[in-house]
């Protein structure tokens, strides 16, 4: 469904991911896992449009969106939800997840995906006229990925959703992500929180200072000793 070949990408002059190729199929749930500053924000804005590709190709179904914007690529059925400033904080719930939907202004199914969501997330029918800033971390990562799921994306693409959230939120952030995915959503996934990121994604690609160190099935990098305990700071499921 979506693969990168190659891909070499910075910010001005300075490349600061190399020579990155990651593989995400349908059905999938992939995650980058990495320390700080490994780049892995900066592969996924490399992606969207969002960061300099110096070199290499993104494939998305077949099509070549190497540096196509993150705007014409929530057309094409991607969606993405950033680390940061992900929800508009002065508009209500609802109002931001009709902000999801702008492209497909005038539809009648929007309220009837509205309900989905809300039933996906009762969290957020709870709340769904406060405003966004009256939300606790949790709901307001779920906020971002519902007004993603507006644009009723085939691959959703997520940087670290789970940053800064206790472990109960993040749990739940996590959960409902694989639940999206058992509804056929394809999912690349950036995340620090390496152990639970691994217990519910099929693959991982591990990146360190920029390049690729390792990549496999999540629940085999689980029991690799080398791999979490140099580069996850985890100790291994064996
Ligand atoms: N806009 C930018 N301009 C220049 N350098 C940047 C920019 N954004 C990030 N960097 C640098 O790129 C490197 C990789 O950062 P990136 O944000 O991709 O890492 P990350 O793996 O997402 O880290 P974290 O887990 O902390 O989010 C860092 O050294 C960072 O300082
Ligand atoms: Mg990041």
């Amino acid at each position: 469904m979506l693969e990168t070949k190659d891909l070499v990408v910075g910010y001005g002059n300075v490349p600061i991911v190399r020579g990155i190729s990651i593989v995400v199929d349908k059905g999938e749930m992939v995650a980058l896992l990495g320390p700080n500053g490994s780049g892995k924000s900066t592969l996924i804005k490399g992606i969207v449009g969002l960061a300099r590709v110096f070199s290499g190709e993104v494939i998305y179904e077949g099509t070549d969106i190497t540096g196509v914007s993150a705007d014409k690529l929530v057309k094409m059925g991607i969606g993405y939800v950033p680390q940061l400033n992900n929800v508009f904080l002065s508009l209500t719930v609802e109002e931001n997840l009709e902000m999801g939907a702008y492209i497909r202004r005038g539809e009648s199914r929007v309220k009837e995906d509205m309900e989905n969501i809300y039933e996906l997330f009762p969290e957020l029918r709870r709340h769904r006229r406060s405003k966004a800033s009256n939300l606790s971390g949790g709901e307001r990562q779920l906020l971002a990925v519902g007004r993603a799921l507006m644009s009723k994306p085939r691959l959703l693409i997520l940087d670290e959703p789970t940053a800064s959230l206790s472990p109960k939120a993040a749990s739940l952030i996590l959960s409902k992500l694989v639940e999206l995915k058992e509804l056929g959503i394809s999912i690349l996934i950036a995340e620090q929180n390496a152990l639970k990121t691994l217990q519910c994604s099929d693959r991982a690609y591990i990146l360190v200072s920029g390049e690729c160190i390792a990549e496999g099935y999540s629940k085999d990098i689980l029991s690799s000793e080398e791999l979490c305990e140099m580069y996850l700071g985890l100790k291994s499921m064996i």
